[in-house]
């Protein structure tokens, strides 16, 4: 005998603070950082969790890990919920494990209440979102809608010297008990649920926002090479500084390009020098860009502004300038057939909701070139995210896996 299923709020709640114990910071954050050991333990768990509901457990070549409950008919793709249990170096407990767990809980609720779906459906947790550690970002959601390829990526250099080799070749080690399937199998449709990390929801106090498309992100890194030399005895006319380049640089980007454009998004948020001295002037400067807008058109023309600010700083400081493009995202559109589908779920729920447009990229962006795909957002505290005080109402947690649950309970029927 089936019922009706639902979420079992105080498990919710526990599973989110089981994970955000694995890689805990102590100021209530979480660095469990792609492919890390602490990334591993995550996995760990949750497979570890499905095995004991009977779910299936499988992993492909780039370690995407998927948890899946049979439906009646084994020949119909399954529809996928989750989102990715990687996070940044100083992340919330939210961003990411919010969207695996909440699509876990679903899977248990209904099996919880006997529900046979007429298809599988599969939660994953995907790999290497974040693009912190070794970039790019959605990794694992770029191989499987084969937007990139692992083996593209084998050599990437983690800030910590590791290889994205090896620290793959440990994480797919370190779950033995997952069957290994080829990459990019066929799905139905993917849903994400994430915190927005924005203000909207909480301002306007919306609990659900219905994501309808995702702005574009480049990642470029800015090397300028001048040459060493002594800080107290080099005049200005003898310096080939790259400092000076770069701060230069940063300044005019800064000062422009989004003060000219309320939609458009730049962050340096990364900066080295070598060789790191006091009293040196540096040989070389290097930092990243991360630049976003909704409109491909204006995103390009963003990284050509950047590209020329960086070209004349160099020239003006005497130095060598190189820009490699490290990331290059296209905005996204999701498709209307899963919104629509939120949307009914939230109006039979009595759920408020909006559409929304994400500044945030996702899973889900790449995935969405190969099957529908859509996300709901719930709200976070001031919209703070990539930072340990993220923080989300347990109120907003159950809203958006009851939403999550109902919007797989649609998706699955045959
Ligand atoms: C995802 O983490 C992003 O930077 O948008
Ligand atoms: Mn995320
Ligand atoms: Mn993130």
């Amino acid at each position: 005998m089936s019922r009706q299923p639902e979420v079992n709020p105080a498990r919710l709640l526990r599973s989110v603070a089981d994970f955000a114990a694995i890689g805990a910071t102590p100021a209530g954050g979480v660095n469990r950082q792609a492919l890390s050991v602490e990334d591993r333990a995550a996995r760990r768990l949750l497979a570890e969790r499905a095995m004991a509901r009977g779910f299936g457990v499988f992993q492909d070549e780039a370690a995407n890990l998927f948890l899946r409950r049979e439906g009646r008919d084994t020949a119909l793709p399954p529809l996928l919920i989750g989102s990715h249990l990687d996070s940044q170096p100083t992340g919330g407990r939210f961003d990411g494990a919010l969207g695996t767990l909440s699509a876990f809980e679903a899977l248990e609720a209904l099996a919880d209440a006997g529900i046979e779906t007429d298809r599988a459906i599969e939660v994953v947790a995907f790999t290497n979102e974040e693009g912190s550690r070794f970039s790019p970002g959605c990794m694992g959601s770029m191989a499987f809608a084969r937007a990139g390829s692992m083996s593209d990526w084998r050599g990437a250099q983690a800030t910590d010297g590791a290889l994205l080799a090896d620290e793959l070749a440990a994480t797919l080690d370190a779950l033995p008990q997952a069957r290994v399937r080829p990459i990019g199998h066929p799905i139905s449709a993917f849903v994400e649920l994430h915190i927005e990390q924005g203000p909207i929801l909480e301002r306007e106090d919306v609990p659900i926002g219905v994501v309808t498309a995702v702005q574009g992100t480049k990642w470029l890194e800015v090397a300028f090479s001048g040459e060493a030399a002594h800080a107290g005895t080099t005049p200005l006319e003898f310096r080939k500084d790259p400092m000076g380049a770069a701060a230069a640089a940063i300044a005019r980007i800064q000062d422009d390009i989004m003060p000219a454009d309320p939609e458009a998004r730049l962050t340096v948020g990364r900066i080295a020098a070598e060789p790191g001295s006091i009293n040196v002037i540096p040989s070389r400067v290097s930092f990243t860009v991360d630049i976003r807008h909704p409109d491909a058109a204006t995103l390009a023309a963003m990284e050509q502004r950047v590209r020329e600010e960086c070209e004349g700083a160099g020239e003006r400081w005497g130095c060598r300038t190189a820009i490699q493009q490290r990331v290059d995202m296209a905005p996204g559109r999701f498709a209307p057939s899963v919104t629509a589908a939120i949307e009914e779920t939230c109006r039979a729920l009595g759920i408020r909701c909006r559409p929304m447009v994400s500044g945030a990229f996702h899973d889900a962006l790449f995935v969405g070139r190969v099957a529908p795909a859509a996300m709901i957002f719930v709200p976070c505290r001031n919209g703070v995210s990539h930072n340990e005080a993220e923080f989300v109402s347990d109120e907003h947690i159950i809203a958006g896996a009851r939403t999550l649950l109902g919007v797989a309970l649609r998706l699955s029927a045959a």
